[in-house]
């Protein structure tokens, strides 16, 4: 079995705009703001006596604030050279809509004029942009219509999209247009822990259908105006297997959870992709009625199980579809960087054999470069390869960071010596 990815393979990380860059103003802001006590006095419930230990910062407020969060957005440079050291030939980043149009039809061309520079900055440095458009936030007056709730949100996502391929289209190859669709459809809409935190089974639907069309409506337009780049949409997939493999009522369960988190999108996409992609965290032993039985040998800050052999039975899965597979997030919360070099080595050694069984895999995001806001947990869980210190914006490149650089500079694992 040969050790080398394939020739080309893209080697990268992933951040996303809202939580990196600082300063922004969109459908969370608000929402931190008049939460933030209520989540620091959760945490006590929240997570577990090992945790409240090991992170106190959970119990200020400020933490759920994501504020300047890494100022990413007036050091992009210094990160992007920090990744390039790394040896990454591919970064994954979004655009924040809220920036582009914060009225509505209004584009402001001198925050175009930054993402330009953005991406250039990535190309003078050898880094081919995967860039997203929607990772979850979008400008105060969509939010003010409902957001995806509403079917307006599908038109005025695909001229945003068009407007950012007329923008950026000699300059990108690789565009996403929505992310992980259905964290936000289980988190906002069905279990409403996250903004607008309305729980409600018809806007579930609603926003699936949205969220399809604007996916699909931007692919047209995006190609509309340049027909050879290459756009697929962000897709979480869940690991999902039965307690007990010979429960029917297990099977049952898992067929409707696979449904719902990993096959209904994709389904509406149909024809919509040029590329699939895969984001990783999550293996789901399931008991009927949907009782959670993992066994959690090995878990991460958040208490998440780290269960890497999960990507190869999913990358087998989507294989199926024979079109070219992206890895764009796959990571883990891991403060003291002490499971994060294994985590990459399994991950990436169950990815390598799935390559090996013929799946067509191009690349690995891991998320992500940098420490960051993690939504309605705020800024403890440490998923960055690059440390940030909060205080004083101080980047500081983890051992992990070197580990993976050594596997980029190898183009694949090299076997330990024995
Ligand atoms: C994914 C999100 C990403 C980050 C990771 C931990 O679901 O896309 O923004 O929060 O989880």
């Amino acid at each position: 079995m040969a050790k080398q990815f394939p020739e080309g393979f893209l080697w990268g990380a992933a951040t996303s705009a809202h939580q990196v860059e600082g300063g922004t103003n969109n459908n969370w802001i608000q929402w931190e703001k008049d939460n933030a006590v209520r989540l620091s006095e959760e945490a006590k419930d929240k997570w577990q006596k090992w945790q409240q230990n090991k992170f106190p910062e959970m119990f200020s407020p400020e933490n759920y604030i994501s504020g300047r969060a890494c100022d990413h957005y007036t050091r992009y440079e210094e990160d992007f050279n920090l990744a390039k050291d790394g040896g990454h030939n591919a970064h994954r980043f979004s655009i924040e809509w809220s920036r582009i149009e914060p009225e509505e039809g209004r584009f402001d061309e001198k925050e175009i004029e930054h993402y330009r520079k953005i991406i250039l900055a990535l190309r003078e440095r050898g880094i081919e942009p995967f860039v997203t458009l929607w990772h979850w936030t979008h400008p105060l007056w969509v939010e003010k219509f409902g957001g995806p709730a509403n079917k307006k949100f599908a038109e005025y996502f695909a001229q945003y999209a068009e407007k950012m391929a007329e923008s950026f289209g000699d300059l990108v190859k690789f565009w996403v247009t929505v992310n992980e669709p259905t964290s936000v459809i289980g988190a906002a809409y069905m279990v409403g822990i996250w903004p607008p935190q309305k729980r409600n089974i018809i806007s579930v639907f609603n926003v699936y259908k949205n969220l399809s069309q604007a996916h699909n409506l931007a692919y047209d337009k995006i190609h509309e105006v340049h027909p050879n780049v290459q756009i697929g949409f962000a897709n979480v997939l869940n690991f999902i297997e039965p307690n007990n493999e010979k429960s029917l009522l297990d099977k049952f369960v898992v067929g409707v959870a696979e449904y719902f988190s990993n096959k209904k999108f994709l389904n509406s996409t149909k024809g919509k992709n040029d590329f699939l992609t895969l984001q990783y965290y999550f293996h789901k032993k399931i008991e009927f009625p949907m009782i959670e039985k993992n066994e959690n040998k090995k878990v991460s800050d958040l208490g998440w199980e780290l269960y890497p052999q999960g990507l190869y039975y999913l990358l087998k899965k989507i294989g199926k579809y024979n079109l070219p597979i992206y890895i764009t997030e796959n990571g883990l919360a891991d403060s003291l960087d002490e499971n994060r070099e294994w985590f990459l080595r399994e991950s990436l050694r169950n990815i390598k054999k799935a390559i090996d069984e013929g799946v067509n895999i191009k690349g690995y995001f891991y998320w992500s470069l940098l420490d960051n806001f993690e939504w309605d947990k705020g800024f403890w869980p440490r998923f960055g390869l690059i440390e940030i210190d909060y205080k004083t914006l101080e980047r500081k490149p983890r051992q992990s960071f070197y580990a993976y650089k050594e596997i980029i500079e190898n183009n694949g694992i090299k076997r330990k010596p024995c």
